[in-house]
């Protein structure tokens, strides 16, 4: 089977690793993270599919499901995994993702969604998020602690015409935040074990908002009951709801959990694998993805459960100076060659300059460990990344510290 893995960072490059053990790997962004991957030549995706022949394309990241890349490979009836544009638009608009939960019951937290300064001003009385409607990489989420913080958000998003114009505002959510990812054909569904991101740049989760820094799986917050309760009152309601509004919903489904005193409550939704959840989470996977994601794309998902490995797996991400605000490239990277048992590191942000692998983003590498446990893929992830270098390299220490912290506990 030839699958094409569209987009270029660490979980493209997971993703392209993990599907390399059932299929012909092609690749969008050629570069050093695909090393054994065919490139797809330039041109229009879909038709440059069609043209290659290939049998499965795997869309990683947000902007060419909203921009409709899936409805464009069924066009040409090139099987592809991820949702239509129309059913991305669960990511790509928070107003209607919230508005989508009220219809159907999914517990989310308390919200307004507003047009207008006037009438998003009039709504806060005090503690609440405010968040820009449409797609805004991380920028468009203001956690407000009083009404002065929120209207002043609020006017820095109509002011910046961050995420075209709309606003939704939220009740504050306390708890712990879970990653729930769905495997998904339109009616059913399969989770992938759950996972913990660390969004915020340093330690401590202080600092700005990042696309992650870490991650681990499985969370052990996300017990067998909690998931099945996932399961049966946010994924099923989704795909009932979306199937029934015309838009089916085929590919990840990921649900971003407030866990707290109420249970599960909704944040947000993306339609996509998380970055950097995507690479800890293949890396627990025991069987075959390729086929999996085809079954998916065609709407005959039979399997209710996938297969994993014993143990859980942590990633560290290391990023470049100065991310997420402004950063240098070109940055000569050493030490990618030592081979450590049950690590991989995943290529995020890296390109050739002649011999060399050079820094090209500001998440460059993704060290992801297994291990018996999470303290030792803990262990293993930071072990393995102190032979890699690069100037400015840069990383959290306390990744999957909660989980430990648990450990420590029980
Ligand atoms: P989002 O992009 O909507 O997931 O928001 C980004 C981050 O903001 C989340 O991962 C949470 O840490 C935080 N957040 C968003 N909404 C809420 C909420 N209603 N209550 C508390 N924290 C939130
Ligand atoms: N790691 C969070 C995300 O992929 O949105």
């Amino acid at each position: 089977m030839n699958v094409l893995v569209v987009g270029g960072g660490g979980r493209e490059a997971a993703l392209a690793w993990k599907l390399a053990e059932s299929a012909e790997v092609w690749v969008t962004n050629p570069g050093p993270g695909f090393p054994d991957a065919r490139a797809l030549p330039a041109g229009e995706i879909s038709e440059q599919a069609q043209l290659a022949g290939i049998d499965l394309v795997v869309v990683g990241p947000e902007a060419p499901l909203v921009d409709g890349l899936v409805d464009r490979c069924q066009a040409r009836g090139i099987p592809a995994f991820g949702p239509s544009a129309k059913a991305a638009r669960l990511e790509a608009s928070k107003g209607f993702a919230k508005d989508f939960m009220a219809r159907h019951d999914i517990p989310t937290a308390g919200y307004g969604h507003f047009d207008g300064v006037a009438a998003a001003h009039a709504f806060v009385t005090g503690r609440c998020v405010v968040k820009a409607d449409g797609l805004a990489a991380g920028k468009g989420v203001f956690m407000c602690p009083d009404e002065a913080s929120a209207r002043a958000a609020v006017n820095h998003v109509f002011d910046a015409g961050i995420g075209g114009g709309e606003v939704v505002i939220e009740e504050w959510l306390d708890g712990e935040e879970l990653s729930v990812l769905a495997l998904c054909d339109g009616e059913r569904f399969v989770l992938l074990p759950a996972a913990q991101d660390h969004k915020r740049r340093f330690d401590g989760d202080r600092g700005p908002n990042t696309g992650g820094m870490g991650a681990y799986a499985p969370a052990p917050l996300g017990t067998p009951e909690l998931l099945e309760q996932v399961g049966r009152d946010v994924i099923e309601p989704v795909l009932r709801g979306m199937a029934a509004e015309g838009a089916p919903f085929r590919g990840v489904l990921y649900a971003g959990l407030m866990v707290g005193s109420q249970g599960p409550k909704v944040l947000e939704f993306n339609v996509r694998f998380g970055d950097p959840e995507c690479q800890p989470v293949l890396m627990l996977l025991d069987e075959p993805l390729a086929p999996i994601l085809l079954a998916c794309a065609e709407g005959r998902l039979e399997q209710t459960s996938l297969a994993t490995r014993d143990g859980s797996t942590c990633c560290v991400v290391l990023v470049s100076d100065g991310y997420p605000g402004t950063y240098p490239k070109g940055r000569v990277i050493t030490g990618l060659d030592a081979v450590h048992d049950d690590v991989i590191t995943f290529q995020a942000g890296t390109r050739f300059e002649g011999e060399d692998i050079v820094t090209n983003g500001g998440r460059v590498l993704g060290v992801t460990a297994w291990g018996a446990d999470i303290r030792v893929a803990r262990d293993r992830a930071y072990k393995a990344l102190e032979t890699i270098h690069f100037d400015g390299a840069q990383h959290r220490t306390d990744i999957a510290g909660r989980a430990l912290a648990r450990l420590e506990n029980t």
